[in-house]
């Protein structure tokens, strides 16, 4: 066994998933899905994901060329972020990818300064903020007026406008994202009424989006992974299906990332010490908040098992980790089987933004990967 603690891909579990998106995308040529792969860019997941076919959503110019390095066509990445460096809008354009969603005036000025100094045409598509609450955590939420991301409404007009005038840049597409963890499908459905009134409106000034993207954010089930190992793809597919009024000829884009990953990662960790004091009985894990920051940052529920000890008599722990800080706590108060020093437990629901966030605080090493084929 791998030293813990280390990230267990169950690759049997993410080729199931990808089946159902494949099952019920595959057959409409107007749909496209792009993994947003600051999920997760374990290369032997990417291996996998290209297999099916689905393109990239990268948020920097290292995930442009994680996408590239790992084999997938320029033609199916996207490239967004409220900040990209000019380096990185260079790249993006030298690999002719499919699009760069442009979040503001500034940004724009700069791709048209950068595509016409490489000789280049760069084809767009603005980052439209359709002020949508997403009723997700305050730190994911994207899609509401008065957060950084997009552009805002009011001034779509203008800037498609300016941009249609621009000799090296073509504007194709409307690009949405309201938010992350988003299990209550009802802000889909208003995203989806929000786009077609835009729609409506930049028709009537005599402009129509070759595609529009909309984005990621379908939710995954924490608390019950075991019995909700796949997310709820039909339902989300079927808000838009249902409720969005695509214009002759438009292509439909989806950046999903947590829904494709989060469920087949698991962080496996050995209890070094069980500490009691009079209040509290604490398992102390080998890893730590560098290892999956979720629950640190976000205050992020997930659920634990205790691999070593399933049957043992259940008892209530704060399981935590090692680093030199109060929130690197993994669950509070959990009620969980015994345990005992050398314990393996599993973090379960990691495979998105857990190996993808780790980091090197207090100078730890990253956590090791390990897969498994599940049937
Ligand atoms: N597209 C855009 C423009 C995004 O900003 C994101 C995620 C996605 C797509 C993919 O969203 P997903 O399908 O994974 O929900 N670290 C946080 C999540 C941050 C999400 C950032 N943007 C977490 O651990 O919950």
């Amino acid at each position: 066994m791998t030293d813990t603690p280390f990230y267990r891909y169950d690759i049997g579990l993410l080729r199931r998933t990808l089946d159902e998106l494949r099952e019920l995308t595959g057959n409409d040529s107007r749909c496209h899905i792009h993994y947003a792969v600051k999920a997760n860019s374990n290369p032997l997941l990417l291996k996998h994901i290209k297999e099916y076919g689905l393109g990239m959503d990268c948020v920097s110019g290292g995930e442009v060329k994680a996408a590239l390095n790992a084999g997938f066509p320029p033609s199916a990445i996207v490239f967004a972020g409220v900040g990209k460096a000019d380096w990185e809008i260079d790249l993006a354009l030298e690999n002719d990818i499919f699009c760069i969603n442009v979040e503001s005036e500034p940004e724009l000025d700069v791709i048209q300064e950068r595509a016409h100094s490489l000789g280049k045409k760069a084809r767009i598509a603005f980052r439209v903020n359709p002020d949508v609450d997403a009723h997700t955590h305050s730190k994911i939420t994207t899609g509401v007026a008065g957060n950084k991301f997009g552009i805002d409404l009011n001034m779509l007009d203008g800037i498609i406008a300016k941009a249609i005038s621009m000799d090296n840049i073509i504007v194709d597409g409307l690009h949405f994202h309201i938010g992350s963890q988003i299990l209550n499908l009802e802000p889909f459905r208003k995203l989806c009424l929000r786009i077609n009134d835009i729609q409506d409106s930049l028709q009537g000034n005599g402009f129509t989006a070759g595609h529009i993207n909309v984005g990621g954010g379908l939710g995954i089930d924490y608390t019950d992974p075991d019995n909700n190992p796949i997310a709820d793809f039909r339902g989300y597919f079927d808000i838009f299906r249902n409720n969005l009024e695509l214009r002759p000829g438009q292509e439909l884009h989806f950046e999903l990332g947590r829904s494709i990953v989060a469920q087949c990662g698991q962080l496996i960790t050995k209890v070094l010490y069980v500490k009691k004091n009079p209040l509290k009985q604490f398992a102390i894990t080998d890893a730590g908040m560098t290892d999956l920051i979720r629950p640190a940052l976000y205050g992020a529920y997930h659920r634990i098992d205790n691999l070593s000890n399933p049957d043992g008599k259940l008892q209530v722990y704060d399981v935590v980790g090692p680093i030199c800080e109060s929130s690197d706590t993994f669950g509070k108060d959990r009620e969980l089987p015994e345990i005992r020093r050398g314990d393996l437990l599993a973090i379960k629901s990691a495979g998105a933004y857990g190996e993808s966030m780790a980091s090197c605080y207090n100078l730890r090493t990253l956590p090791r990967t390990e897969s498994l084929e599940s049937d």
